[in-house]
């Protein structure tokens, strides 16, 4: 009894020196400690022994397993710290990496010019204004003077929604809803989506436009030109020249087209201006008393200026883009770069 007592001691302690982890070390203690294990098989032996010689063997069995149990406990705690150590190291993070950076958008070119725009008006004292994108005939085109027989109003140009209800073709409209909602002085600028049935290179059936109004007392063309030059010389630079073209526009008497010197050529010529040194960038003119009878305004009181300008048109200047189609297709390669 006590040489096998001595024989499973050894047989213990080598193999906790031989278990590789904690799952291992449980197994030994279960081998060797558990209910049905191998020492407690041993003990049952116990009462085949001659009474004299029991207490002397228990008092072995006990040391015995004391030795197993704290052979155990050793094995464990050191299996416990190895696995602390695998694992910190295994989770190790390097702080000094460099850290992911999210992928942050930019503006749309089109919001841009937007911003910018509204931005300069702003500092000359005019204030935004917004109307809807569908509109009804009366503001897009009544008001506004069209005759009913104006070729604009032709379906080849015009989105209509129903019989007098239309996707505004302009952001003209705007001014007539301000006028009809305040009394002079009126300052304000109007930025929005417009849509017309055209579309190759230079144009979009989806487009945007921004309009200015002034109506006050005394409001002359010279007051047009000033605020236009302001406006033109801080979008383009200090140099930029401007002119104006008498022209026509059924809301606007007189009226005038405004050009500034070619960006690209500087006013030599060159393929952009087709060769005239010159590019026209928006339509303007003194309102037209026909448009102060439908909102009420007495034209002998007042007097006033609007105008109106493409804003893709503006940024294909402003960013040197050839085809407008491509500030719509959302490539982020294109849009990257403003
Ligand atoms: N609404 C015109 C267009 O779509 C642009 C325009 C021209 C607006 C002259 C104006 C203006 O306010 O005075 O082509």
């Amino acid at each position: 009894m006590r040489e096998q007592l001595e024989r499973l001691k050894q047989e213990a302690l080598r193999a906790i020196g031989e278990a590789s982890g904690e799952d291992a070390l449980q197994e030994v203690r279960v081998r060797f400690l558990g209910r049905k294990g191998e020492l407690t098989a041993l003990m049952k032996g116990l009462g085949a022994l001659v009474p004299e010689e029991r207490p002397a063997v228990g008092q072995l069995v006990n040391s015995v397993r004391d030795e197993i149990e704290t052979g155990l406990e050793v094995a464990q705690q050191a299996a416990r710290e190895r696995a602390t150590i695998e694992r910190l190291q295994s989770e190790r993070i390097d702080v000094t990496l460099p850290g992911r950076r999210l992928a942050i958008g930019t503006k749309h070119p089109i919001t841009q010019v937007v911003e910018e725009v509204c931005d300069i008006f702003a500092g000359l004292g005019f204030s935004v204004a917004e109307g809807p994108e569908i509109e009804h005939d009366w503001y897009n085109f009544e008001a506004l003077n069209f005759p009913p027989e104006h070729p604009a109003r032709d379906m080849q140009d015009t989105f209509f929604v129903e019989d007098n209800l239309l996707l505004r073709t302009h952001t003209s409209p705007v001014q007539v809803r301000t006028m009809l909602k305040q009394k002079p002085p009126v300052r304000i600028i109007a930025p929005g989506t417009v849509y017309r049935c055209d579309s190759d290179a230079t144009h979009s059936p989806m487009f945007h436009q921004i309009e200015g109004l002034m109506v006050d007392k005394g409001v002359t063309f010279g007051d047009l030109k000033g605020i236009l030059t302001v406006f033109t010389n801080q979008l383009f630079g200090q140099k930029t020249g401007v002119r104006l073209r008498p022209s026509f526009f059924p809301f606007t008497e007189p009226s005038a087209e405004v050009d500034i010197a070619c960006v690209i050529c500087g006013g030599k010529g060159c393929r952009v201006c087709k060769n005239s040194g010159w590019l026209e960038i928006l339509g303007a003119g003194m309102v037209d008393p026909e448009v102060y009878r439908h909102v009420n305004y007495d034209a002998e009181e007042i007097s006033g200026f609007a105008f109106g300008m493409g804003i893709e048109r503006i940024a294909m200047l402003k960013y040197g883009i050839s085809d407008m189609r491509l500030l719509f297709e959302n490539d982020v390669r294109f849009l990257r770069q403003f």
